[in-house]
């Protein structure tokens, strides 16, 4: 099968499309034909080696798919033919930027029927994240303050939709010209975090999502016994304890495989309340492209691999 492999760590030009074996199906696993493939920020550093996941290559990144079942070994949930999407293995390999990836059938839900392939592979790690903190977690509800922060980006436009299918008051930071889109998606209010210092202009917030490493900050409008969720210092014990000592919850999120969450989640997206937005889609041999534009750090939602 075709795949994008890297024999060292590096830029985005050490990625290339190569012949490679398919992978053998364990009891319980799918072989999904890969239809599309997401992009997340976290293949880009382990493609660098900036944060080696995957040890030392050659190797291949990617884990969100969005595909057809090709295969299902004795035990899986899932038949031949069926459309599935998920994020298999995280943080383990996966192998996702590739032809055929196989997953434990449980690692895969049933792909939205209303999204097509690509905008169902933006899905699974983003939203995955945004659900196991502000659902799982966190407990989002009816008429709580959610403040989001890199609202418009991959995990945050997700985070915006949850937390407002959820019926919460949605407060999302980005920069001016991602406003309007937040606003389309259900923002109650959005802040430029360039010009307008949120601490300032936002309090009594019940819960903040934060991906901007602005933690001890975002304490300062969590409201007494408010919850922080953190997706970025989710390790830190010595956060953890400030932000207790402070009469608030800590909420480290490395986000893991969920097929019950996926399940959730594609039932809201069937129901209009949730809706990926891809920026860009890139064949699969343009991955190099992809994460040049991943690694900008500027995408309003995510970016896709697709794979004929
Ligand atoms: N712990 C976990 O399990 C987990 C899971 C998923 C993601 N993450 C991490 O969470 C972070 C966000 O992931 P993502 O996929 O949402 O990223 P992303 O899609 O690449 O985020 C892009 C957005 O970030 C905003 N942005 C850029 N620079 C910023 C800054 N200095 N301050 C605030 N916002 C800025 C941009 O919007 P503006 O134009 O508004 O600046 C852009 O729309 C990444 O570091 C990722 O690795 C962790």
């Amino acid at each position: 099968m075709r795949a994008i492999v890297q024999k060292e760590f590096g830029g985005p030009e050490v990625m290339e499309l190569a012949e490679v074996e398919r992978p053998e199906l364990l009891a319980g696993e799918v072989l999904v034909r890969v239809r599309a493939a997401g992009v997340n920020p976290v293949d880009t550093i382990v493609r660098s080696g900036v944060y080696p996941l995957l040890g030392q290559p050659p190797f291949t990144v990617g884990w969100d798919v969005s595909g057809v079942v090709e295969e299902a070994a004795p035990g899986a949930r899932y038949r031949v033919g069926e459309e599935v999407y998920g994020m298999p293995f995280f943080p383990r390999a996966a192998g996702a930027y590739a032809e055929y990836v196989a997953s434990p059938s449980r690692q895969l839900a049933r792909k939205p029927a209303t999204l097509d392939h690509a905008q169902a592979a933006a899905l699974p790690l983003a939203a995955l994240t945004a659900w196991q903190g502000l659902v799982d977690m966190a407990g989002v509800a009816e008429g709580q303050r959610v403040l989001i922060h890199r609202a418009a980006g991959g995990v945050g436009h997700l985070a915006v939709q949850i937390a407002k299918a959820r019926g919460a008051y949605v407060i999302a930071l980005a920069s001016e010209p991602k406003h309007a889109y937040l606003k389309e998606i259900g923002a109650d209010e959005v802040i430029d975090y360039r010009t307008t210092d949120y601490t300032e202009a936002v309090a009594d917030v019940d819960i903040v999502l934060d991906s901007s490493s602005e933690n001890t900050r975002s304490l300062k409008v969590l409201k007494p016994g408010g919850v922080l969720v953190s997706i970025m210092e989710f390790g830190d014990q010595e956060l953890a304890a400030a932000i207790e000592a402070a009469g608030r919850r800590f909420v480290g999120i490395a986000v893991e495989p969920d097929y019950a969450a996926l399940e959730a989640i594609a039932a809201l997206v069937d129901e209009g309340r949730i809706r990926p937005h891809v920026a860009e889609a890139f064949p699969l041999a343009e991955a190099g492209r992809a994460h040049e534009l991943v690694g900008s750090g500027t995408v309003q939602g995510k970016v896709v691999l697709t794979v004929d």
